[in-house]
């Protein structure tokens, strides 16, 4: 093990058995060169603060070589760092001074598609249908008159065909090219061997260089069916089922047993899935012990405020890793899904609330489920503005950069809006985030009193309550055993209970309830009279 693997004594060195993690989206966390993109040089400046916060762990989206189609899940170039993150001396110094402070680095990687920048897509594109350079990705004739009609009924998740036709070579048709998500991203062909041999490669470049793992982008997907059959019922837009053809192929255990073998070479280290299947028993395969260390597993991120949707996502993670000796992991939001203060936010209208009223419902029902899944067992993933209870920012229509705004016809604004920059400090956007004025989505002017300086002065902001959660949860006794027991509620309403003694209540009624017996440790809202108001969780001891 290297010297940099602070080992958690609990834990026999697998930190990520009962860590924080915090996901920093590069291009919108801290921009140190001005361009109005984030960069390493800003993740560097800002540790300090994620020290602060007491993460254990960073996960970044990518920051490797992209033309940026998709904003880095497009790689051209998955071993280096692209120019507008900084260089790889920069990466390196990001390891040392994070692991300096104690803090891991784990990094994305995209083993499903590369970018069609890549340079074996070039080369695919330049070689004839049948070659060698054209089996590292999926390349079929079409259907119909001169196979003009694409391969199969795929749709891309961002929306329109998942098949793009290339230019025809010399004596052949044209042939069709599979791409899940945008055409910038061909996915590869994961038959060949040589896909496999050059993400070992990958892996082992970033492994050598001190990174504690790896985030796997679109862990559920690489293995493609036989005969790529077509869908039978037409796929909505970024969803997809768990027997959506498309995903969730049994081969893909196969390749995540060959990624888990690099991993065992280097131990400490540990890698997270995306695995987005809703049965508790196809998440489980994804963490037999030979496989992912830890999946993402989204029913807490797709519940919303109420007391039966969060109680049952929570019980239906823990049976699926309870049954593979795994790790449940929780996350409430990320770079792809609407911020949950968003999200919890009542309907203004229905309710009769101003948009601004919906809001601070939905600030106030954050910051309770942040107490719910920080008093879990397992592992957290705190997505970045989170712990300042950021919303959806409100973007004009002409700021919208993201592929699926383009390719879903403008039907779905796409992702921007979860993934707007960080206000920092100051009155006024970019409220710190970078010199220049021109961010690369604007920062709306009204989070001036929600930036990290005016929260970290007011010890009720929500970043003030994350900080005491995190602390509580590594230093305090009660949070020990990897089970929760529940307790009886009232309506609307859950209690849980670790072993180790905390019991978590949330209160998701309209009334406020009294608390079970106990000492208050933390409360995501003041009590009233003695009660637990709606919309609020306490932890008790
Ligand atoms: C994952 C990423 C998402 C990206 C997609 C394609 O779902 O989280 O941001 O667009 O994969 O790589
Ligand atoms: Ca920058």
């Amino acid at each position: 093990m290297s010297e940099q693997n602070v080992t958690n004594p609990d834990q026999g060195g697998e930190w990520w058995r009962s860590a924080v993690v915090y996901q920093v989206y590069p291009r919108s966390f801290s921009d140190l060169n001005g361009d109005g993109i984030g960069d390493l040089a800003g993740v560097v400046d800002k540790l300090g603060y994620l020290e602060l916060l007491g993460v254990d762990a960073i996960w970044l989206s990518p920051v490797t070589r992209s033309p940026m189609a998709d904003h880095g899940y497009d790689v051209s170039d998955p071993r280096d760092i692209d120019p507008i993150f900084g260089d790889l001396e920069t990466f390196d110094r990001l390891i040392a001074e994070a692991h300096d402070r104690d803090i891991r680095v784990t990094m994305d990687l995209v083993p499903n598609h590369t970018s069609d920048e890549h340079e074996w897509f070039t080369q695919a594109l330049a070689a004839e249908p049948g070659s060698p350079e054209r089996a590292r990705y999926i390349f079929q004739d079409g259907r119909g008159e001169n196979g003009d009609e694409p391969p199969n009924n795929w749709t891309s998740v961002f929306g329109g065909p998942a098949w793009t036709r290339v230019p025809a070579t010399d004596d052949e048709p044209a042939q069709w090219y599979l791409h899940l998500f945008a055409p910038q991203q061909p996915d590869l062909n994961w038959e060949t061997p040589e896909v496999l041999e050059d993400l070992q490669k990958t892996m082992r470049f970033w492994l050598d260089r001190g990174v504690d793992g790896f985030r796997i982008d679109v862990a559920h997907g690489m293995a493609k069916p036989e005969g790529l059959p077509d869908l039978e019922e037409p796929a909505t837009v970024l969803t997809h089922t768990d027997d959506d053809p498309r995903f969730n192929r049994d081969g893909v255990h196969e390749i995540h047993r060959a990624i888990r073998a690099v991993s065992d070479e280097y131990p400490g280290t540990a890698n997270v899935g995306e695995v987005w299947v809703s049965s508790p028993e196809a998440f489980a395969k994804y963490v037999r012990s030979d496989e992912l260390h830890l999946g993402f597993n989204f029913a807490l991120a797709s519940a919303a405020f109420d007391a039966d949707e969060v109680r049952s996502a929570i019980t239906s993670s823990m049976e699926a890793t309870s049954a593979v000796g795994a790790v449940p992991t929780w996350t409430l939001s990320n770079h792809d899904v609407h911020r949950e203060v968003s999200r919890y936010a009542p309907a203004a209208e229905e309710f009769g609330l101003t948009p601004g009223q919906a809001l601070a419902v939905g600030a106030q029902r954050a910051r309770a489920m942040a107490l719910v899944e920080l008093a879990l067992p397992g592992t957290v993933f705190i997505y970045n503005g989170a712990e300042l209870g950021l919303p959806n920012a409100n973007l004009p229509d002409d700021s919208l950069v993201d592929p699926v705004w383009e390719s879903s016809g403008h039907t779905d604004r796409g992702r921007d809006e979860c993934r707007v920059p960080i206000p920092w400090e100051g009155s006024e956007p970019p409220f710190g985030f970078s010199s220049s004025s021109e961010t690369w989505l604007p920062i709306p002017a009204d989070w001036a009193t929600i930036t990290v300086e005016a929260q970290l002065e007011d010890i009720f902001s929500t970043l003030s309550l994350y900080r005491q959660a995190i602390e509580l949860r590594y230093a305090r006794p009660e949070f020990g055993g990897d089970t929760v027991e529940w307790y009886g509620a009232p309506e609307g309403c859950i209690a849980f209970r670790r072993p180790g003694g905390l019991v978590c209540a949330l209160n998701a009624s309209t009334e406020p309830v009294p608390l079970p017996p106990g000492e208050v440790l933390l409360v995501s809202t003041p009590l009233e009279s003695g009660q637990l108001p709606p919309n609020a969780a306490a932890w008790l001891i």
